[in-house]
């Protein structure tokens, strides 16, 4: 048997057996797992862990690099298997395969130009990209070398690119001249430049050719990436990481002040990705796997690089938007390349859900056998749509709850191999420890229960801490319930213990799939200089799942038109457009308790509509102005 495919979940017996098994002795099971991978030397302790301090180390003082385990292992044994067929934003660009033996090619010359800057293992590199092929690339790389990338979304601000440099003090940035995004260009290398001017850490920035638009040129620190590779070698040695050594950063907003650059190590985070990638989208050899999202985010790191790369997947990766130049074109790529598994966001489903169903008639999607969602609750009129119309009511899905904290995904059925039931993300993988518990947090015994999700045991893929910030990585999630691990999410039970996330039970607030803190928006917004304090939250959205409403009190007359236009642009500008507020609204007054502290609860019903059902108001502070809120949101 192929080794990767030894801990793949055949039957739901099988999926019993290995869930008992992975309770009753998680060292053996896990390190069976991680048994099968490329190692340089193998650990002499499988796992050491008190979360009171907090730390978690899986796979001791191993040595391995996971480059070999994405890239070389494949080529070994065979070359041509295609790693990546890349889709242009543009269906009339071409579009490109890469072999693993290509990619590891590509990967060691750009890995052996890092060097050649005298990056080195530890070192931090930012990478700033569109979704071309060099990203994947440009990852790799840092991986082949030790050092730690750390990937930014390429739609954040010059401002929420230059918060992560400095935070991670990185000495190198790789970007692009610009980004195709539809019928749009992004210029990424203007927003670069910005950023730098306030980023000292930064070196050298090496910039691909994509858009071939004018830009900026820094001849102290810019080189093209095409200079940068010319004429290097395409072998690069393995550097020898230590199985806890920091693979990469990758930052998340938190509920309160600047992101959280949540670091991940090499050698839980490998094995647990590979291990859930193969289980839960039932990946077989020569199937064609295709993840929607950006690799800016968890989802792209885990489950369109490391995940799928682990196990010698072909995965598509796509440059473009669902609605370019159509909104048939999703259903135009999995029919174009055959598409087994298809993994996507319920925003996505959604928006896709409210065009003519006659763009997916046209489109063969019997290559489907997987459908998947990611990063928010899924609705049920979203799952049945989903499920009609492009699964045709025979394809399983797969509704995976996870974070960027987790490395991979921690509750999900495993398709056609587990029950699946709509909206729920159903039964934790194999050696996860899902617990409800009440607000005293004491542990809910009762199956059929709602609670605050906790997570009572570590997984391989865990991350380690908060880049430079160990205290607050303690503070947020090992802190509010001791033993346990928070990871911010409400759940429902039922009697046979399929989970339902409910959502967030702290400030952040799930927009399009994506985590928005309220706390640095609204820092944004009270900048404004008519503006004397303001209130973010999140409300439900049809589309987006939830978006963002912001209670404003002036401080200053300024008409509410312009007020709204300067706020969106502002958190546009100082965070990234997917931030700015849907709706803006002027109040004289915020409710507050008697000591001073907003009451969200109130405002986040308020928006909802939810007038009835707000609770005791009478111990506000100012509740008068709950019905001047109520009128205003009644207009
Ligand atoms: O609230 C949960 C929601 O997304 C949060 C994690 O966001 P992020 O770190 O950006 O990672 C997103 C991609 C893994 C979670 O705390 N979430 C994610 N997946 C689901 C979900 N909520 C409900 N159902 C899901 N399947």
């Amino acid at each position: 048997m192929n080794p990767i495919e030894f801990y793949q979940i055949k039957s739901q017996e099988n999926y019993e057996t290995a869930r008992t098994r992975a309770i009753d002795n998680p060292e053996l099971f896990w390190s069976e797992i991680a048994s099968t991978f490329s190692w340089f030397k193998k650990w002499d302790q499988i796992l050491s862990f008190d979360w009171s301090i907090p730390k978690t180390e899986w796979f001791i003082n191993g040595k391995l690099n996971i480059t070999v385990n994405c890239l070389d292992r494949h080529v070994d044994k065979n070359p041509d298997k295609l790693a990546i067929l890349w889709e242009p934003n543009d269906p009339n660009d071409k579009s490109v395969k890469y072999t693993y033996s290509e990619l590891l090619s590509l990967v060691c010359k750009f890995a052996n130009g890092l060097k050649n800057q005298g990056i080195k293992k530890g070192d931090r590199v930012c990478i700033y990209m569109p979704m071309v092929p060099e990203l994947t690339i440009a990852v790799l790389a840092c991986a082949r070398i030790g050092a730690v990338h750390s990937v930014v979304f390429g739609g954040f601000s010059a401002a929420a690119l230059s918060t992560r440099i400095n935070d991670a003090k990185c000495n190198l940035l790789i970007t692009a001249d610009g980004a195709f995004r539809g019928d749009k260009t992004v210029p990424l290398k203007k927003i670069v430049d910005e950023a730098l001017d306030e980023c000292k850490s930064i070196k050298k920035c090496i910039v691909l050719q994509r858009t071939f638009q004018k830009i900026k040129w820094n001849e102290r620190i810019d080189i093209w990436w095409h200079d940068f590779i010319e004429g290097l070698s395409d072998y690069c040695e393995p550097e020898v990481m230590d199985s806890e050594d920091p693979l990469f950063i990758l930052y998340t907003s938190g509920s309160t002040g600047k992101p959280k650059g949540m670091v991940h190590t090499c050698a839980g985070y490998m094995v647990y990705t590979a291990y859930t990638f193969l289980n839960v989208f039932q990946y077989k050899q020569g199937d064609i796997y295709w993840c929607t999202a950006d690799i800016g985010w968890i989802t792209g790191h885990s489950y369109m690089i490391y995940g799928p790369m682990a196990v010698g997947a072909t995965s598509v990766h796509f440059e473009g938007i669902p609605s370019y130049p159509n909104w048939n074109r999703f259903w135009k790529v999995c029919e174009k390349y055959k598409v087994n598994q298809f993994y996507t966001a319920p925003t996505a489903i959604r928006t896709l859900a409210k065009q003519p169903l006659k763009l997916i008639d046209g489109h063969d999607l019997s290559s489907l056998k997987v459908l998947g969602s990611v990063g928010e609750p899924i609705n049920l009129e979203a799952w049945n749509w989903y499920n009609q119309n492009i699964g045709k009511n025979k394809t399983p899905i797969v509704d995976t709850w996870w974070q960027t904290e987790t490395g991979g995904i921690m509750i999900s059925s495993l398709a056609g191999v587990t029950d699946q039931k709509p909206t729920f993300a159903t039964k934790p993988i194999p050696g996860i420890r899902p617990v409800l518990l009440n607000n005293e947090g004491q542990e809910i015994i009762e199956k059929e229960a709602e609670g605050i999700l906790a997570i009572k045991f570590p997984w391989p893929g865990i991350a380690r801490t908060i880049y430079g910030d160990h205290t607050r990585y303690k503070e947020v999630y090992f802190n509010a319930y001791e033993g346990y691990y928070f990871p911010g999410d409400g759940s429902l039970r039922d009697l046979d213990g399929n989970f339902r996330i409910t959502g967030r039970v702290d400030d952040v607030v799930i927009v399009s799939g994506h985590n928005l803190g309220t706390a640095p928006i609204e820092n944004s917004i009270n900048e404004h200089k008519d503006v004397a304090e303001s209130a973010v939250i999140g409300y439900p959205h049809e589309v987006k799942g939830n978006a963002l409403m912001a209670y404003v009190i002036l401080k200053s007359k300024i008409e509410t038109s312009k007020l709204t236009v300067e706020l969106r642009d502002l958190v546009s500008n100082q965070i990234g457009p997917i931030a700015k507020p849907e709706k803006i609204i002027v109040v004289s007054g915020l409710p507050k308790t008697r000591s001073g502290k907003i009451m969200r609860r109130i405002l986040r019903k308020l928006a909802a509509g939810d007038f009835e059902k707000l609770g005791d108001i009478s111990t506000l502070l100012n509740p008068e102005v709950v019905d001047e809120i109520k009128n205003k949101l009644a207009k």
